[in-house]
Protein backbone atom coordinates (compact mmCIF):
# COMPACT_ATOMS: atom_id res chain seq x y z
CA UNK A 1 0.00 0.00 0.00
CA UNK A 2 2.39 2.34 1.46
CA UNK A 3 4.95 1.54 -1.52
CA UNK A 4 2.16 2.01 -3.84
CA UNK A 5 1.54 5.40 -3.05
CA UNK A 6 5.37 6.41 -2.78
CA UNK A 7 5.79 5.18 -6.48
CA UNK A 8 2.74 7.47 -7.10
CA UNK A 9 4.46 10.21 -5.19
CA UNK A 10 7.75 9.37 -6.99
CA UNK A 11 5.92 9.12 -10.35
CA UNK A 12 3.96 12.29 -9.93
CA UNK A 13 7.78 14.50 -8.64
CA UNK A 14 9.13 13.23 -11.53
CA UNK A 15 5.97 14.29 -13.87
CA UNK A 16 6.08 17.93 -12.35
CA UNK A 17 9.58 18.25 -12.81
CA UNK A 18 9.31 17.26 -16.41
CA UNK A 19 6.53 19.86 -16.90
CA UNK A 20 8.38 22.71 -15.07
CA UNK A 21 11.93 21.62 -17.28
CA UNK A 22 9.49 21.83 -20.47
CA UNK A 23 7.98 24.63 -19.60
CA UNK A 24 11.75 26.36 -18.28
CA UNK A 25 13.04 25.21 -21.73
CA UNK A 26 10.27 26.90 -23.47
CA UNK A 27 10.33 30.02 -21.71
CA UNK A 28 14.19 30.20 -21.82
CA UNK A 29 13.79 29.49 -25.45
CA UNK A 30 11.77 32.00 -26.73
CA UNK A 31 13.14 32.04 -30.34
CA UNK A 32 14.42 34.91 -32.46
CA UNK A 33 12.66 35.64 -35.58
CA UNK A 34 14.69 37.46 -38.30
CA UNK A 35 12.42 38.43 -40.81
CA UNK A 36 13.66 39.36 -44.80
CA UNK A 37 12.06 42.63 -46.18
CA UNK A 38 9.31 44.61 -44.80
CA UNK A 39 6.21 44.11 -47.42
CA UNK A 40 2.66 43.40 -46.51
CA UNK A 41 3.97 39.65 -46.46
CA UNK A 42 6.85 40.79 -43.39
CA UNK A 43 4.85 42.74 -41.77
CA UNK A 44 2.19 40.04 -41.89
CA UNK A 45 4.21 37.20 -40.41
CA UNK A 46 5.66 39.53 -37.62
CA UNK A 47 1.91 40.71 -36.72
CA UNK A 48 0.66 37.11 -36.73
CA UNK A 49 3.35 35.84 -35.43
CA UNK A 50 2.85 37.74 -31.80
CA UNK A 51 -0.85 37.66 -32.09
CA UNK A 52 -0.88 34.10 -32.06
CA UNK A 53 1.85 33.27 -29.60
CA UNK A 54 0.34 35.88 -27.16
CA UNK A 55 -2.89 33.69 -27.33
CA UNK A 56 -1.21 30.20 -26.90
CA UNK A 57 0.14 31.46 -24.19
CA UNK A 58 3.42 29.74 -24.45
CA UNK A 59 6.38 32.03 -24.89
CA UNK A 60 7.73 30.92 -28.12
CA UNK A 61 8.45 34.10 -30.17
CA UNK A 62 11.02 36.36 -28.60
CA UNK A 63 12.95 39.24 -30.41
CA UNK A 64 11.82 39.69 -34.44
CA UNK A 65 14.04 41.61 -36.39
CA UNK A 66 13.15 42.93 -40.41
CA UNK A 67 15.87 44.04 -42.89
CA UNK A 68 14.45 46.28 -45.28
CA UNK A 69 17.30 47.31 -47.80
CA UNK A 70 15.08 50.41 -49.07
CA UNK A 71 14.83 53.38 -46.59
CA UNK A 72 11.18 52.76 -46.05
CA UNK A 73 8.78 49.74 -45.29
CA UNK A 74 5.81 48.48 -47.87
CA UNK A 75 8.00 47.17 -50.81
CA UNK A 76 5.51 46.73 -53.69
CA UNK A 77 2.82 49.34 -51.71
CA UNK A 78 4.86 52.63 -52.17
CA UNK A 79 3.46 56.35 -53.52
CA UNK A 80 4.71 58.46 -56.15
CA UNK A 81 4.62 62.03 -55.74
CA UNK A 82 4.14 63.57 -59.06
CA UNK A 83 3.07 67.84 -58.92
CA UNK A 84 3.23 67.66 -55.01
CA UNK A 85 0.28 65.29 -55.27
CA UNK A 86 0.65 61.31 -54.02
CA UNK A 87 -0.38 58.75 -55.62
CA UNK A 88 0.03 54.60 -55.66
CA UNK A 89 2.63 53.61 -57.36
CA UNK A 90 2.25 49.90 -56.95
CA UNK A 91 -0.21 47.77 -55.18
CA UNK A 92 -3.37 50.32 -55.69
CA UNK A 93 -6.41 48.13 -55.15
CA UNK A 94 -8.11 45.98 -52.76
CA UNK A 95 -11.33 43.69 -53.06
CA UNK A 96 -13.72 44.11 -50.97
CA UNK A 97 -13.66 40.20 -49.49
CA UNK A 98 -9.27 40.64 -48.89
CA UNK A 99 -10.71 40.37 -45.12
CA UNK A 100 -6.89 40.74 -43.71
CA UNK A 101 -6.50 44.11 -45.42
CA UNK A 102 -9.82 45.25 -44.23
CA UNK A 103 -9.07 44.36 -40.49
CA UNK A 104 -5.28 45.91 -40.62
CA UNK A 105 -7.27 49.13 -41.86
CA UNK A 106 -9.51 49.02 -38.56
CA UNK A 107 -6.92 48.08 -36.41
CA UNK A 108 -4.27 50.43 -37.41
CA UNK A 109 -7.17 53.26 -37.42
CA UNK A 110 -6.35 54.07 -41.22
CA UNK A 111 -9.48 55.00 -43.51
CA UNK A 112 -10.43 52.97 -46.38
CA UNK A 113 -11.44 55.32 -49.91
CA UNK A 114 -12.55 54.22 -52.63
CA UNK A 115 -10.24 54.51 -55.35
CA UNK A 116 -10.36 58.20 -57.91
CA UNK A 117 -13.35 56.99 -59.83
CA UNK A 118 -16.52 55.16 -59.62
CA UNK A 119 -16.35 51.96 -61.17
CA UNK A 120 -19.09 52.55 -63.47
CA UNK A 121 -18.79 56.18 -64.34
CA UNK A 122 -14.93 55.66 -66.07
CA UNK A 123 -15.37 55.39 -69.55
CA UNK A 124 -13.80 52.57 -70.94
CA UNK A 125 -11.73 52.06 -74.29
CA UNK A 126 -10.09 48.85 -75.54
CA UNK A 127 -7.39 50.06 -78.28
CA UNK A 128 -5.75 47.92 -81.00
CA UNK A 129 -2.86 49.73 -81.78
CA UNK A 130 -4.72 51.51 -84.90
CA UNK A 131 -8.22 51.67 -83.61
CA UNK A 132 -10.70 51.30 -80.38
CA UNK A 133 -12.21 47.94 -81.47
CA UNK A 134 -14.22 49.00 -78.14
CA UNK A 135 -15.51 51.78 -76.73
CA UNK A 136 -18.16 52.81 -73.98
CA UNK A 137 -19.22 56.17 -74.31
CA UNK A 138 -18.28 58.97 -72.01
CA UNK A 139 -20.39 61.07 -69.97
CA UNK A 140 -18.85 64.48 -69.86
CA UNK A 141 -22.67 65.91 -67.82
CA UNK A 142 -22.50 65.93 -64.21
CA UNK A 143 -26.03 65.58 -63.90
CA UNK A 144 -26.74 62.50 -62.08
CA UNK A 145 -29.07 61.38 -63.95
CA UNK A 146 -26.96 61.27 -67.04
CA UNK A 147 -24.26 59.74 -65.46
CA UNK A 148 -26.72 56.65 -65.00
CA UNK A 149 -28.26 56.78 -68.15
CA UNK A 150 -24.76 56.62 -70.22
CA UNK A 151 -23.94 54.12 -67.58
CA UNK A 152 -26.62 51.83 -68.12
CA UNK A 153 -26.06 52.10 -71.96
CA UNK A 154 -22.84 51.35 -71.20
CA UNK A 155 -24.18 47.56 -69.73
CA UNK A 156 -26.47 47.41 -72.74
CA UNK A 157 -24.00 47.79 -75.45
CA UNK A 158 -21.04 45.67 -73.37
CA UNK A 159 -24.19 42.80 -73.20
CA UNK A 160 -24.33 43.26 -77.09
CA UNK A 161 -20.98 42.93 -77.69
CA UNK A 162 -20.52 39.69 -75.37
CA UNK A 163 -23.52 38.33 -74.52
CA UNK A 164 -23.76 35.77 -71.39
CA UNK A 165 -20.23 35.14 -71.83
CA UNK A 166 -20.11 38.38 -69.14
CA UNK A 167 -22.39 36.28 -66.65
CA UNK A 168 -20.47 33.13 -66.94
CA UNK A 169 -17.32 34.93 -66.62
CA UNK A 170 -18.42 36.63 -63.02
CA UNK A 171 -19.97 34.03 -61.78
CA UNK A 172 -16.39 31.61 -62.26
CA UNK A 173 -14.56 34.70 -60.51
CA UNK A 174 -17.05 34.41 -57.73
CA UNK A 175 -16.71 30.85 -57.52
CA UNK A 176 -13.10 31.54 -57.07
CA UNK A 177 -13.56 34.02 -54.85
CA UNK A 178 -15.93 31.73 -52.71
CA UNK A 179 -12.53 29.36 -52.39
CA UNK A 180 -10.14 31.90 -51.35
CA UNK A 181 -12.69 32.43 -48.47
CA UNK A 182 -11.34 29.23 -47.33
CA UNK A 183 -8.25 30.55 -45.83
CA UNK A 184 -9.76 32.48 -43.55
CA UNK A 185 -11.87 29.91 -41.67
CA UNK A 186 -10.80 28.91 -37.88
CA UNK A 187 -7.99 27.34 -36.83
CA UNK A 188 -10.54 23.96 -36.15
CA UNK A 189 -11.13 23.04 -39.54
CA UNK A 190 -8.30 25.26 -41.19
CA UNK A 191 -5.05 22.80 -41.02
CA UNK A 192 -1.65 24.44 -40.99
CA UNK A 193 -0.29 24.07 -44.38
CA UNK A 194 3.52 22.71 -45.10
CA UNK A 195 3.65 23.51 -48.83
CA UNK A 196 1.80 25.51 -51.65
CA UNK A 197 -0.14 22.82 -53.14
CA UNK A 198 -1.22 21.45 -50.34
CA UNK A 199 -2.68 24.84 -49.25
CA UNK A 200 -4.18 25.18 -52.86
CA UNK A 201 -5.80 21.79 -53.21
CA UNK A 202 -7.24 22.01 -49.83
CA UNK A 203 -9.00 25.47 -51.10
CA UNK A 204 -10.20 23.64 -54.00
CA UNK A 205 -8.05 26.11 -55.87
CA UNK A 206 -5.06 24.01 -57.25
CA UNK A 207 -6.69 22.47 -60.47
CA UNK A 208 -7.22 26.09 -61.92
CA UNK A 209 -3.37 26.71 -61.40
CA UNK A 210 -2.92 23.52 -63.81
CA UNK A 211 -4.53 25.39 -66.97
CA UNK A 212 -4.27 28.93 -68.41
CA UNK A 213 -7.00 31.17 -67.97
CA UNK A 214 -7.74 31.52 -71.65
CA UNK A 215 -8.19 27.43 -71.10
CA UNK A 216 -10.55 27.66 -68.54
CA UNK A 217 -12.85 30.92 -69.92
CA UNK A 218 -13.25 28.38 -72.98
CA UNK A 219 -14.11 25.49 -70.50
CA UNK A 220 -16.66 27.49 -69.13
CA UNK A 221 -17.93 28.68 -72.10
CA UNK A 222 -16.80 32.32 -72.58
CA UNK A 223 -17.04 33.83 -76.20
CA UNK A 224 -13.68 33.90 -77.88
CA UNK A 225 -14.34 37.84 -78.61
CA UNK A 226 -14.73 38.25 -74.39
CA UNK A 227 -11.29 36.28 -74.03
CA UNK A 228 -9.64 38.23 -76.66
CA UNK A 229 -10.73 41.39 -75.57
CA UNK A 230 -11.73 42.10 -72.12
CA UNK A 231 -10.29 39.36 -70.22
CA UNK A 232 -7.20 40.16 -72.14
CA UNK A 233 -7.35 44.15 -71.29
CA UNK A 234 -7.76 42.60 -67.24
CA UNK A 235 -4.65 40.72 -66.98
CA UNK A 236 -2.76 43.09 -69.33
CA UNK A 237 -3.50 45.87 -66.68
CA UNK A 238 -3.19 43.85 -63.35
CA UNK A 239 -0.67 41.57 -64.63
CA UNK A 240 0.73 42.90 -67.70
CA UNK A 241 0.09 39.27 -69.52
CA UNK A 242 -2.22 37.71 -71.70
CA UNK A 243 -4.62 35.17 -70.70
CA UNK A 244 -1.98 32.71 -71.26
CA UNK A 245 -1.30 33.07 -67.43
CA UNK A 246 -2.72 30.21 -64.82
CA UNK A 247 -6.58 30.38 -64.24
CA UNK A 248 -5.97 31.22 -60.76
CA UNK A 249 -3.81 34.26 -60.99
CA UNK A 250 -6.53 35.31 -63.80
CA UNK A 251 -9.44 34.68 -61.66
CA UNK A 252 -8.05 36.94 -59.20
CA UNK A 253 -6.97 39.62 -61.75
CA UNK A 254 -10.55 39.32 -63.54
CA UNK A 255 -11.59 39.64 -59.60
CA UNK A 256 -9.80 43.09 -59.10
CA UNK A 257 -12.19 44.61 -61.66
CA UNK A 258 -15.17 44.31 -60.16
CA UNK A 259 -17.39 46.57 -57.90
CA UNK A 260 -16.53 48.13 -54.12
CA UNK A 261 -12.54 48.30 -54.97
CA UNK A 262 -10.72 50.19 -52.43
CA UNK A 263 -7.54 51.35 -50.87
CA UNK A 264 -6.12 52.74 -47.65
CA UNK A 265 -6.17 57.16 -47.38
CA UNK A 266 -2.77 58.22 -47.99
CA UNK A 267 -1.01 54.94 -49.15
CA UNK A 268 -1.62 51.64 -48.70
CA UNK A 269 2.09 51.19 -47.59
CA UNK A 270 0.64 52.23 -44.50
CA UNK A 271 -0.92 48.41 -43.54
CA UNK A 272 2.84 47.31 -43.36
CA UNK A 273 4.15 50.14 -41.33
CA UNK A 274 1.32 50.04 -38.72
CA UNK A 275 1.55 46.34 -38.15
CA UNK A 276 5.64 46.76 -37.84
CA UNK A 277 5.21 49.35 -35.27
CA UNK A 278 2.66 47.48 -33.36
CA UNK A 279 4.17 43.89 -33.23
CA UNK A 280 7.37 44.99 -31.02
CA UNK A 281 10.08 44.97 -34.12
CA UNK A 282 13.35 45.83 -34.44
CA UNK A 283 13.45 47.14 -37.86
CA UNK A 284 16.69 47.77 -39.79
CA UNK A 285 15.94 50.45 -42.57
CA UNK A 286 18.91 50.39 -45.84
CA UNK A 287 20.21 47.23 -44.43
CA UNK A 288 20.07 44.06 -47.29
CA UNK A 289 20.85 41.36 -46.21
CA UNK A 290 23.68 38.92 -48.54
CA UNK A 291 24.25 36.22 -46.98
CA UNK A 292 22.07 33.60 -44.77
CA UNK A 293 23.96 30.23 -43.47
CA UNK A 294 22.59 28.24 -41.22
CA UNK A 295 24.94 26.85 -38.19
CA UNK A 296 23.64 24.35 -36.69
CA UNK A 297 21.06 25.52 -34.25
CA UNK A 298 21.18 29.34 -35.61
CA UNK A 299 21.35 31.16 -39.13
CA UNK A 300 23.54 33.79 -39.23
CA UNK A 301 22.53 36.35 -41.54
CA UNK A 302 25.37 39.01 -42.70
CA UNK A 303 24.72 42.31 -44.33
CA UNK A 304 25.77 44.99 -46.44
CA UNK A 305 26.50 47.03 -43.16
CA UNK A 306 29.05 44.49 -42.39
CA UNK A 307 27.19 43.47 -39.69
CA UNK A 308 25.89 39.91 -38.23
CA UNK A 309 22.45 39.04 -36.66
CA UNK A 310 22.30 35.34 -35.29
CA UNK A 311 18.42 33.77 -35.58
CA UNK A 312 16.70 31.20 -34.79
CA UNK A 313 13.97 31.23 -37.40
CA UNK A 314 14.66 33.20 -40.36
CA UNK A 315 11.71 34.48 -42.82
CA UNK A 316 12.27 35.19 -46.70
CA UNK A 317 9.17 37.45 -47.42
CA UNK A 318 10.55 38.53 -50.68
CA UNK A 319 10.85 37.73 -54.00
CA UNK A 320 14.22 35.54 -54.86
CA UNK A 321 14.04 35.53 -58.14
CA UNK A 322 16.10 38.53 -59.04
CA UNK A 323 17.63 39.54 -55.75
CA UNK A 324 21.28 37.41 -54.58
CA UNK A 325 21.11 36.50 -51.17
CA UNK A 326 23.71 33.85 -50.83
CA UNK A 327 22.28 30.63 -48.86
CA UNK A 328 24.79 27.90 -47.02
CA UNK A 329 24.05 25.21 -47.70
CA UNK A 330 22.44 25.83 -50.72
CA UNK A 331 19.08 24.52 -51.97
CA UNK A 332 17.27 25.25 -55.27
CA UNK A 333 14.09 25.68 -56.15
CA UNK A 334 11.76 26.17 -59.47
CA UNK A 335 13.17 28.76 -62.13
CA UNK A 336 11.07 31.63 -61.98
CA UNK A 337 10.83 34.70 -63.73
CA UNK A 338 9.48 37.90 -62.51
CA UNK A 339 7.06 40.21 -64.81
CA UNK A 340 8.35 43.81 -65.28
CA UNK A 341 5.73 46.23 -65.36
CA UNK A 342 6.73 49.89 -66.17
CA UNK A 343 5.24 52.44 -64.57
CA UNK A 344 5.07 56.24 -66.08
CA UNK A 345 3.40 58.96 -64.09
CA UNK A 346 2.70 62.15 -66.54
CA UNK A 347 1.15 65.13 -65.51
CA UNK A 348 0.02 66.72 -69.14
CA UNK A 349 -2.69 65.90 -71.91
CA UNK A 350 -2.97 63.14 -74.05
CA UNK A 351 -2.48 63.59 -77.68
CA UNK A 352 -5.97 62.85 -79.53
CA UNK A 353 -4.43 62.68 -83.00
CA UNK A 354 -3.09 59.35 -81.80
CA UNK A 355 -6.08 57.78 -81.06
CA UNK A 356 -7.57 59.16 -84.14
CA UNK A 357 -9.85 61.58 -82.06
CA UNK A 358 -10.21 65.35 -82.59
CA UNK A 359 -10.92 66.05 -78.75
CA UNK A 360 -9.08 64.96 -75.25
CA UNK A 361 -12.37 64.58 -73.81
CA UNK A 362 -13.29 61.53 -76.72
CA UNK A 363 -10.22 59.63 -75.14
CA UNK A 364 -11.80 57.04 -72.69
CA UNK A 365 -10.44 57.35 -69.13
CA UNK A 366 -8.81 53.85 -69.07
CA UNK A 367 -7.26 52.78 -72.48
CA UNK A 368 -6.83 48.81 -72.32
CA UNK A 369 -4.83 47.29 -75.28
CA UNK A 370 -5.09 44.02 -76.66
CA UNK A 371 -2.21 41.50 -77.39
CA UNK A 372 -0.87 43.12 -80.44
CA UNK A 373 2.55 44.23 -81.45
CA UNK A 374 1.36 47.29 -82.86
CA UNK A 375 0.14 48.16 -79.34
CA UNK A 376 3.37 50.50 -77.46
CA UNK A 377 1.65 50.44 -74.02
CA UNK A 378 -0.28 47.94 -71.84
CA UNK A 379 -3.09 50.60 -70.51
CA UNK A 380 -3.71 54.17 -69.41
CA UNK A 381 -5.86 55.76 -67.14
CA UNK A 382 -6.62 58.97 -65.19
CA UNK A 383 -5.23 59.19 -62.21
CA UNK A 384 -6.63 63.10 -61.47
CA UNK A 385 -8.56 65.49 -63.77
CA UNK A 386 -7.20 69.40 -62.92
CA UNK A 387 -8.60 72.35 -64.36
CA UNK A 388 -6.88 72.42 -67.64
CA UNK A 389 -4.43 68.87 -68.04
CA UNK A 390 -4.72 65.35 -65.87
CA UNK A 391 -2.54 63.16 -64.08
CA UNK A 392 -2.20 59.75 -65.84
CA UNK A 393 -0.67 56.46 -65.07
CA UNK A 394 0.71 54.27 -68.12
CA UNK A 395 2.14 50.83 -67.52
CA UNK A 396 4.40 48.65 -70.25
CA UNK A 397 5.84 45.97 -70.70
CA UNK A 398 9.47 48.14 -71.67
CA UNK A 399 10.03 51.21 -70.71
CA UNK A 400 8.04 54.25 -72.43
CA UNK A 401 10.72 56.18 -74.41
CA UNK A 402 10.41 60.12 -74.49
CA UNK A 403 9.70 59.98 -78.00
CA UNK A 404 7.04 57.78 -77.90
CA UNK A 405 5.23 59.71 -74.95
CA UNK A 406 6.21 62.81 -76.88
CA UNK A 407 3.89 61.08 -79.62
CA UNK A 408 1.06 59.81 -77.60
CA UNK A 409 0.77 63.13 -75.06
CA UNK A 410 0.37 66.71 -76.85
CA UNK A 411 1.49 68.17 -73.32
CA UNK A 412 4.00 66.77 -70.78
CA UNK A 413 4.92 68.94 -67.71
CA UNK A 414 6.10 66.17 -65.46
CA UNK A 415 7.72 62.20 -66.20
CA UNK A 416 7.86 59.95 -63.37
CA UNK A 417 9.26 56.34 -64.70
CA UNK A 418 8.96 53.50 -62.49
CA UNK A 419 10.60 49.71 -63.51
CA UNK A 420 8.95 47.29 -61.15
CA UNK A 421 9.78 43.56 -60.94
CA UNK A 422 6.20 43.42 -60.40
CA UNK A 423 4.62 40.06 -59.85
CA UNK A 424 5.78 36.28 -61.60
CA UNK A 425 5.54 35.54 -65.25
CA UNK A 426 2.86 32.89 -64.96
CA UNK A 427 2.63 29.75 -66.33
CA UNK A 428 0.22 26.83 -66.49
CA UNK A 429 0.74 24.04 -64.83
CA UNK A 430 2.76 26.16 -62.31
CA UNK A 431 5.43 24.88 -60.43
CA UNK A 432 6.07 25.67 -56.49
CA UNK A 433 9.08 26.65 -54.07
CA UNK A 434 8.83 25.09 -50.82
CA UNK A 435 7.66 27.24 -47.86
CA UNK A 436 10.12 25.60 -45.56
CA UNK A 437 13.22 25.92 -48.01
CA UNK A 438 15.80 23.81 -46.04
CA UNK A 439 14.19 21.30 -43.70
CA UNK A 440 14.55 23.75 -40.70
CA UNK A 441 13.67 26.99 -40.06
CA UNK A 442 14.20 28.68 -43.34
CA UNK A 443 10.63 30.21 -44.31
CA UNK A 444 9.86 31.35 -48.07
CA UNK A 445 6.25 33.30 -47.97
CA UNK A 446 6.54 34.73 -51.82
CA UNK A 447 6.66 30.35 -52.46
CA UNK A 448 2.64 30.97 -52.55
CA UNK A 449 3.21 34.39 -55.05
CA UNK A 450 2.61 31.50 -58.50
CA UNK A 451 -0.79 31.08 -57.28
CA UNK A 452 -1.66 35.20 -57.55
CA UNK A 453 0.20 37.72 -56.55
CA UNK A 454 -1.56 40.84 -54.29
CA UNK A 455 -1.35 42.64 -51.37
CA UNK A 456 -4.06 39.79 -49.63
CA UNK A 457 -2.77 36.35 -51.06
CA UNK A 458 0.52 37.64 -49.22
CA UNK A 459 -1.14 38.71 -45.87
CA UNK A 460 -2.85 34.66 -46.22
CA UNK A 461 0.62 33.41 -47.12
CA UNK A 462 2.05 34.45 -44.19
CA UNK A 463 -0.33 34.22 -42.04
CA UNK A 464 -0.28 30.06 -42.51
CA UNK A 465 3.44 30.84 -42.19
CA UNK A 466 3.49 31.84 -38.80
CA UNK A 467 1.20 29.60 -37.72
CA UNK A 468 3.68 26.54 -39.57
CA UNK A 469 6.55 28.51 -38.04
CA UNK A 470 4.83 28.32 -34.35
CA UNK A 471 3.55 24.97 -35.17
CA UNK A 472 6.75 23.79 -35.72
CA UNK A 473 8.47 25.63 -32.72
CA UNK A 474 6.25 24.01 -30.22
CA UNK A 475 6.69 20.19 -31.23
CA UNK A 476 10.79 21.18 -31.90
CA UNK A 477 11.34 17.04 -31.64
CA UNK A 478 9.69 15.56 -34.27
CA UNK A 479 6.94 17.39 -35.77
CA UNK A 480 5.58 14.43 -37.82
CA UNK A 481 4.75 11.95 -34.95
CA UNK A 482 1.71 12.56 -32.58
CA UNK A 483 2.82 14.25 -29.35
CA UNK A 484 0.85 12.78 -26.84
CA UNK A 485 2.38 9.26 -28.34
CA UNK A 486 5.06 9.95 -28.03
CA UNK A 487 5.71 12.03 -24.06
CA UNK A 488 3.40 8.84 -22.91
CA UNK A 489 6.19 6.09 -24.30
CA UNK A 490 8.90 8.43 -22.84
CA UNK A 491 7.34 8.26 -19.32
CA UNK A 492 6.47 4.61 -19.56
CA UNK A 493 9.94 4.41 -20.25
CA UNK A 494 11.19 6.28 -17.15
CA UNK A 495 8.28 4.55 -15.27
CA UNK A 496 10.10 1.38 -16.05
CA UNK A 497 13.50 2.89 -14.85
CA UNK A 498 12.35 3.59 -12.08
C1 LIG B 1 2.70 48.00 -60.53
C2 LIG B 1 2.07 47.03 -59.57
C3 LIG B 1 0.70 47.04 -59.39
C4 LIG B 1 0.11 46.16 -58.49
N1 LIG B 1 -1.23 46.26 -58.26
C5 LIG B 1 -1.78 45.57 -57.25
C6 LIG B 1 -3.10 45.85 -56.83
O1 LIG B 1 -3.78 46.73 -57.37
N2 LIG B 1 -3.61 45.12 -55.80
C7 LIG B 1 -2.88 44.17 -55.16
O2 LIG B 1 -3.38 43.57 -54.20
N3 LIG B 1 -1.61 43.89 -55.53
C8 LIG B 1 -1.04 44.57 -56.55
N4 LIG B 1 0.26 44.34 -56.90
C9 LIG B 1 0.98 43.21 -56.28
C10 LIG B 1 1.45 43.55 -54.85
O3 LIG B 1 2.19 44.72 -54.88
C11 LIG B 1 2.33 42.45 -54.30
O4 LIG B 1 1.73 41.18 -54.46
C12 LIG B 1 2.56 42.61 -52.78
O5 LIG B 1 2.73 43.96 -52.43
C13 LIG B 1 3.79 41.79 -52.41
O6 LIG B 1 4.15 42.03 -51.07
P1 LIG B 1 5.37 41.25 -50.41
O7 LIG B 1 5.48 41.73 -49.02
O8 LIG B 1 5.17 39.81 -50.60
O9 LIG B 1 6.65 41.64 -51.25
P2 LIG B 1 7.35 43.12 -51.45
O10 LIG B 1 6.32 44.18 -51.28
O11 LIG B 1 8.07 43.04 -52.71
O12 LIG B 1 8.33 43.20 -50.21
C14 LIG B 1 9.63 42.66 -50.23
C15 LIG B 1 10.58 43.64 -49.54
O13 LIG B 1 11.82 42.98 -49.34
C16 LIG B 1 12.87 43.92 -49.54
N5 LIG B 1 14.09 43.15 -49.82
C17 LIG B 1 14.35 42.39 -50.91
N6 LIG B 1 15.55 41.80 -50.79
C18 LIG B 1 16.06 42.18 -49.60
C19 LIG B 1 17.28 41.89 -48.92
N7 LIG B 1 18.21 41.08 -49.44
N8 LIG B 1 17.48 42.46 -47.70
C20 LIG B 1 16.55 43.29 -47.16
N9 LIG B 1 15.39 43.60 -47.78
C21 LIG B 1 15.14 43.05 -48.98
C22 LIG B 1 12.37 44.74 -50.70
O14 LIG B 1 13.03 45.99 -50.76
C23 LIG B 1 10.88 44.87 -50.36
O15 LIG B 1 10.62 46.03 -49.58
C24 LIG B 1 0.89 45.22 -57.80
C25 LIG B 1 2.28 45.20 -58.00
C26 LIG B 1 2.86 46.09 -58.86
C27 LIG B 1 4.34 46.08 -59.01
C1 LIG C 1 -11.22 40.28 -38.67
O1 LIG C 1 -11.64 40.80 -37.43
C2 LIG C 1 -12.85 40.24 -36.95
C3 LIG C 1 -13.26 41.00 -35.69
O2 LIG C 1 -12.17 41.13 -34.82
C4 LIG C 1 -12.66 38.76 -36.68
O3 LIG C 1 -13.85 38.18 -36.25
C5 LIG C 1 -12.22 38.12 -38.01
O4 LIG C 1 -11.94 36.75 -37.77
C6 LIG C 1 -10.99 38.80 -38.56
N1 LIG C 1 -10.71 38.26 -39.85
C7 LIG C 1 -9.53 37.77 -40.17
C8 LIG C 1 -9.38 37.32 -41.55
O5 LIG C 1 -8.61 37.68 -39.38
C1 LIG D 1 -8.87 18.35 -60.14
O1 LIG D 1 -8.48 17.57 -61.26
C2 LIG D 1 -8.36 16.20 -60.96
C3 LIG D 1 -7.76 15.50 -62.16
O2 LIG D 1 -8.28 16.00 -63.34
C4 LIG D 1 -9.74 15.67 -60.57
O3 LIG D 1 -9.66 14.32 -60.25
C5 LIG D 1 -10.25 16.44 -59.36
O4 LIG D 1 -11.57 16.04 -59.04
C6 LIG D 1 -10.24 17.93 -59.61
N1 LIG D 1 -10.51 18.63 -58.37
C7 LIG D 1 -11.37 19.63 -58.28
C8 LIG D 1 -11.54 20.23 -56.94
O5 LIG D 1 -12.01 20.05 -59.23
C1 LIG E 1 -0.26 31.75 -75.57
O1 LIG E 1 0.23 30.43 -75.64
C2 LIG E 1 0.06 29.84 -76.93
C3 LIG E 1 0.46 28.39 -76.82
O2 LIG E 1 1.72 28.26 -76.20
C4 LIG E 1 0.88 30.62 -77.94
O3 LIG E 1 0.70 30.07 -79.21
C5 LIG E 1 0.43 32.07 -77.95
O4 LIG E 1 1.24 32.83 -78.78
C6 LIG E 1 0.48 32.65 -76.54
N1 LIG E 1 -0.12 33.96 -76.57
C7 LIG E 1 0.48 35.02 -76.09
C8 LIG E 1 -0.27 36.31 -76.24
O5 LIG E 1 1.56 35.00 -75.52
C1 LIG F 1 3.03 53.44 -33.52
O1 LIG F 1 1.91 52.98 -32.76
C2 LIG F 1 1.55 53.82 -31.68
C3 LIG F 1 0.37 53.16 -30.96
O2 LIG F 1 0.71 51.86 -30.60
C4 LIG F 1 1.18 55.18 -32.19
O3 LIG F 1 0.90 56.05 -31.10
C5 LIG F 1 2.33 55.76 -33.02
O4 LIG F 1 1.93 56.97 -33.61
C6 LIG F 1 2.72 54.79 -34.11
N1 LIG F 1 3.89 55.29 -34.81
C7 LIG F 1 3.96 55.28 -36.13
C8 LIG F 1 5.23 55.82 -36.69
O5 LIG F 1 3.07 54.87 -36.83
C1 LIG G 1 29.34 36.66 -41.72
O1 LIG G 1 30.00 37.52 -40.82
C2 LIG G 1 30.75 36.84 -39.81
C3 LIG G 1 31.23 37.86 -38.82
O2 LIG G 1 31.85 38.93 -39.47
C4 LIG G 1 31.87 36.05 -40.46
O3 LIG G 1 32.58 35.33 -39.48
C5 LIG G 1 31.26 35.08 -41.46
O4 LIG G 1 32.27 34.40 -42.16
C6 LIG G 1 30.35 35.80 -42.44
N1 LIG G 1 29.66 34.81 -43.26
C7 LIG G 1 29.67 34.81 -44.58
C8 LIG G 1 28.92 33.73 -45.27
O5 LIG G 1 30.24 35.69 -45.23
Amino acid sequence: MNYKHDTHQITSLVFCTILLLVLNFSHAHAHSICIIGSGIGGASVAHFLRRYSSASQQNLIGKISIFERNGIVGGRMATVTISGETFEAGASILHPKNYHAVNYTEYLNLQAKKPSHSDDSLSLGIWDGHKFVYKTMNSNSKLPIVQRLVSFANSVMMFLRYGVSLFRMSSFVEETVNNFLRYYEDFESRPVFESVEEMLRWAGLFNLTTQTLGEKLVEVGLSPLLIQELSTVITRINYGQSVNISGLAGAVSLAGSGGGLWAVEGGNWQMAAGLINRSDVALHLHEEIETVSYLGDVYELNSTKGKSYNCQVTVVATPLDEINIRFNPVFSIPQRKLQHTHATFVRGLLNPAYFGMNKVSDIPELVGTTESIDVTFTSISILKKHENDMTYKIFSREPMSDALLDDIFSVRKETIKINWGAYPHYHAPEKYAPFILDGNHLYYVNAFENAASTMETSAVAAENIARLILSRLSAPVDFSLPKLKSSNSDLSKMHMDL
